[in-house]
């Protein structure tokens, strides 16, 4: 069930140089790396000879040279080299992937070329906002699938079970869940007044008295994920459209699947308080790092629990909103690539003559 026409993440800007990097998206292998212009390239990683991972190569210039017989190919995966013969058969190519960097984070295309259109690639205004401080965090190997990482991703009922010392506690156990749908947006979102602050602002928010804390999780189709949660003292009585008024964290989950038993999610943190705080951003990356772990024991048990022999289905609750919405809007996505894929007949059988 994956998505193919969808900017994925293939890395952090950081994780591509000048040397040949495999990475693994949706099942296809890439080889990557940067030109002498330090553009990112992305071609596929299988040599069309003897199916040698091109990352196996070498490379001379901005090209590679396959490691078994010199075959040798540019960036945009054409052949320019067949050692022992003058000419270059048509087939000697490999598939070039549409790359593009962002916001130090490198996004690849998987689907069919000529629809990559960068206007789609995921950005919010905070990222280069001065009021706003972005941190990087880490790559989580999570060996899951990503529809249940990415559904992890749009339930905030699990937060005061699976994150009580972090992100939840349980005055948030009986709050009901909102879900809308906002184009290729996902929103499930609830709001807890009055309550204790839980670990994450009892040491960043200064707060004395009781808070209105607040979670959204937006999903963008198919699996990136936007958590915005905060929390403001209850006097305020904080309106929904106030939040930056609060102490306000989005915490943005960049999910790349890479078989049906593993994911990465690379994750990253944008705030509004302790700005160019850099010892606040580790004390927070240790604090989303205790709770990301905690999501990843759970959805490796259940991973492995789906792969035995299953004798009823699972079943649904009345919390499930966000992620039985997200579940249907990938079943449709994935049903219409099918769909368009079959294209236009190749020979038609019925000709018209006026
Ligand atoms: S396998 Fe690449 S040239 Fe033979
Ligand atoms: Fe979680």
């Amino acid at each position: 069930m994956y998505i193919r026409n969808a900017w994925y993440v293939a890395g952090w800007a950081s994780e591509f140089g000048q040397e040949l990097t495999s990475v693994t998206v949706l099942e296809q292998r890439l080889v990557m790396y940067r030109t002498n212009a330090t553009t990112v390239v992305a071609l596929e990683d299988r040599c069309p000879h003897r199916l040698l991972p091109l990352s196996k190569g070498k490379r001379i210039g901005d090209d590679i040279q396959c490691g078994y017989h010199g075959m040798t190919f540019n960036c945009s995966g054409a052949c320019i080299r067949v050692p022992g013969q003058d000419n270059v058969p048509s087939s000697a190519y490999v598939r070039a992937y549409p790359v593009e960097q962002r916001n130090d984070i490198v996004f690849v295309w998987m689907g069919d070329a000529e629809k990559a259109n960068t206007d789609l690639i995921f950005d919010m205004p905070e990222f280069t906002s001065p009021q706003w401080h972005v941190h990087q965090g880490d790559a989580l190997h999570l060996k899951a699938h990503y529809l249940n990482v990415a559904e992890n991703l749009v339930d905030p009922a699990h937060v005061s079970f699976v994150h009580p010392t972090t992100l939840g506690n349980a005055a948030s156990e009986n709050v009901p869940v909102h879900v809308d749908t906002q184009g290729d947006v996902l929103v499930a979102w609830r709001w807890i007044r009055d309550a204790e602050p839980v670990g994450f602002f009892q040491k960043f928010g200064g707060f004395s008295g009781n808070v209105d804390r607040w979670h959204y999780y937006y999903l963008h189709l198919p699996s990136i994920a936007v958590i915005d949660f905060g929390s403001a003292s209850s006097e305020l009585n904080l309106e929904e459209q106030d939040r930056n008024q609060g102490v306000r964290i989005f915490a943005l989950h960049f999910l790349t699947p890479v078989n049906e038993h593993y994911t990465i999610d690379r994750w990253l943190h944008i705030r509004n308080t302790a700005v160019d705080d850099e010892a606040a951003s580790e004390q927070m990356d240790a604090m989303f790092r205790i709770a990301f772990n905690e999501d990843k024991e759970i959805l490796e048990a259940i991973d492995e629990q789906e792969q035995l022999p299953q004798s009823r289905k699972p079943i649904r609750l009345a919390i499930d909103k966000g992620p039985t919405v997200y579940r249907r809007r990938i079943r449709d996505m994935a049903e219409q690539e099918a769909t368009e894929d079959l294209g236009e007949p190749l020979h038609p059988t019925f000709v018209h003559h006026e």
